[in-house]
């Protein structure tokens, strides 16, 4: 019998823990991790390096043809063949990625690679849009928040625990920043599925939100969740 593929969906917004729960969860059932966000954080560099506008889509988009954006199994994250894990974490580059991210074009192009990605395997996929428009047919959507305070507190240690060097006021600032413009975008704006199950994990540990998004897995597809 053929495997089903599966489609897990999380969305929310800038640092609501998407990435550590999805990396779990995908880790839990088999699936693939897809950090989409990496791919947005991966061009907004290469303009960056460039020395282009992150902020002119005219100069912006001139990187994207012959772009190759490889997400590793070990969670690098290569473009053009240079690994770029490290410094997208950077807040030059948390600081722009916004703009990048709010350019059509560019959106276009990671979008495709993103639903190439989903139609291979099973996969567990973060971001802004991924339930309302990247899968709208992912068989389990989920949008996860958090309060703002919580949010730059947890990106405000985990920077410290990478050795990037930030103030929580910054961090805190820079996460209002980018809600409000990728809430606010004329294209695939944040905001939740209609037929998502919103978990909020201002009060849950990383586990306890692990296992909520788990327990919708389970509920919305009947698969059996493997002993973890
Ligand atoms: O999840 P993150 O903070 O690494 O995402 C970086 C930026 O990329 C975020 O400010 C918004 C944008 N983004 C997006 O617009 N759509 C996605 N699917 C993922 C990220």
């Amino acid at each position: 019998m053929e495997e089903k593929i599966i489609s897990v969906a999380i969305d929310g917004p800038a640092a609501a823990g998407k990435s550590t729960v999805a990396k779990k969860v995908a880790q839990i059932l088999g699936f693939t991790y897809i950090d989409t966000g990496a791919m947005y954080r991966a061009v907004t560099h290469a303009v960056i390096a460039k020395g282009l506008d992150p902020k002119s889509e005219e100069q912006s988009v001139t990187l994207l043809p012959g772009m190759i954006i490889d997400l590793k199994e070990d969670g690098r994250v290569l473009c053009n063949g240079e690994d770029v894990t490290k410094v997208i974490r950077e807040p030059l580059v948390s600081g722009n990625v916004s703009y990048i991210a709010a350019m059509k074009p560019i959106r276009l192009a990671l979008v495709d690679m993103q639903r190439a990605m989903a139609e291979k395997k099973s996969v567990v996929m973060d971001g802004r849009d991924i339930g309302t428009y990247v899968l709208p047919n992912a068989q389990v959507k989920i949008y996860q928040i958090a309060s703002v305070e919580t949010r730059a507190v947890r990106r405000y240690e985990e920077n410290l625990e990478k050795g990037i060097n930030t103030t929580l006021k910054d961090v805190e600032n820079d996460v209002r920043n980018r809600d409000y413009i990728d809430s606010n975008r004329a294209f695939a704006p944040l905001k939740p599925a209609p037929d998502s199950v919103l978990i909020d994990t201002s009060f849950m540990s990383v586990d306890q939100a692990v296992e909520a998004v788990l327990k919708v897995v389970h509920d919305k597809t009947g698969i059996q969740i493997p002993c973890h």
